[in-house]
């Protein structure tokens, strides 16, 4: 399946054999070219053993993917729009794999990265039984009526992409050729959020490779109640 095939059947697994990934898979997907949403914010990535790893999940896997990033403007959307083309290719190998934002590094046994700064995790591995979705029903998901000022079908790998706790904090508005996207403000929740949009973004990206381009416009539209994120044309 293509990433963009893959939109439509992913989802977290939670279920994993504890058989580790093997050497010559772990080459594959280091080698895995992903595009940043912003070129020029700096980013380390690493497949970390589990022991350099908190987590209370009783389910984590032997191996995860740890990710860092320089800490400036549009650095949680950036991690998101990257990581989220790993999470659709690493299930297109076989794999099950989940986004873990409760996820820590292990102080006595984790480095750190010179000038920058932890910020999720993907746990992924071998999955146990069925790791897709076979119809797009079983999505718990807002409407494209919900999520935009008009239920645009272009909206639709958007309105599937995972989100912290199946938030799904994104809001989309059309003018002419650009559609706007805004992040439903959670204090709560804000950080992981800005990351959820990333996500979103990459399955926009995914879905329209040829054409997808993204900028962050300073002369947008303000939707109140709504944090502008940038705008889109497919
Ligand atoms: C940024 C982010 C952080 C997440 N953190 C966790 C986590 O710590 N533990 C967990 O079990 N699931 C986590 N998830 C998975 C979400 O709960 C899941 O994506 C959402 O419920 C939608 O379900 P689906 O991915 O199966 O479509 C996270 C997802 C995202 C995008």
């Amino acid at each position: 399946m293509t990433l963009h095939e893959m939109i439509y059947h992913r989802k977290s697994c939670r279920s994993f054999t504890n058989v580790p990934v093997d050497g010559a898979m772990i080459e594959t997907i280091k080698a895995f070219p992903m595009k940043p949403l912003y070129p020029e914010i700096k980013v380390h990535w690493d497949i970390a053993a589990r022991n350099q790893v908190k987590c209370i999940c009783p389910w984590t896997t032997p191996q995860l993917i740890t990710i860092y990033s320089e800490e400036t403007d549009g650095w949680l959307e950036n991690v998101g729009f990257l990581f989220q083309q790993m999470d659709l290719y690493l299930q297109s190998l076989g794999l099950g794999v989940c986004w873990l934002g409760m996820g820590r590094m292990n102080p006595k046994t984790a480095t750190e990265v010179a000038g920058m700064k932890f910020v999720i995790m993907l746990a992924f591995g071998h999955p146990k039984g069925d790791r897709l979705r076979h119809d797009l029903k079983d999505f718990k998901r807002k409407t494209l009526e919900q999520i935009a000022d008009q239920a645009d079908p272009r909206l639709e790998p958007a309105r599937l992409a995972p989100s912290a706790v199946n938030s799904q904090p994104w809001y989309f508005t059309h003018e002419g050729d650009a559609i706007h996207t805004y992040r439903i403000p959670n204090d709560r929740l804000s950080h992981m959020n800005q990351i959820d949009m990333g996500i979103a973004l990459a399955h926009l990206y995914l879905a329209n490779e040829e054409n997808f381009q993204f900028v962050k416009s300073e002369n947008h539209t303000n939707v109140s109640g709504y944090d502008y994120v940038g705008s889109v044309t497919l």
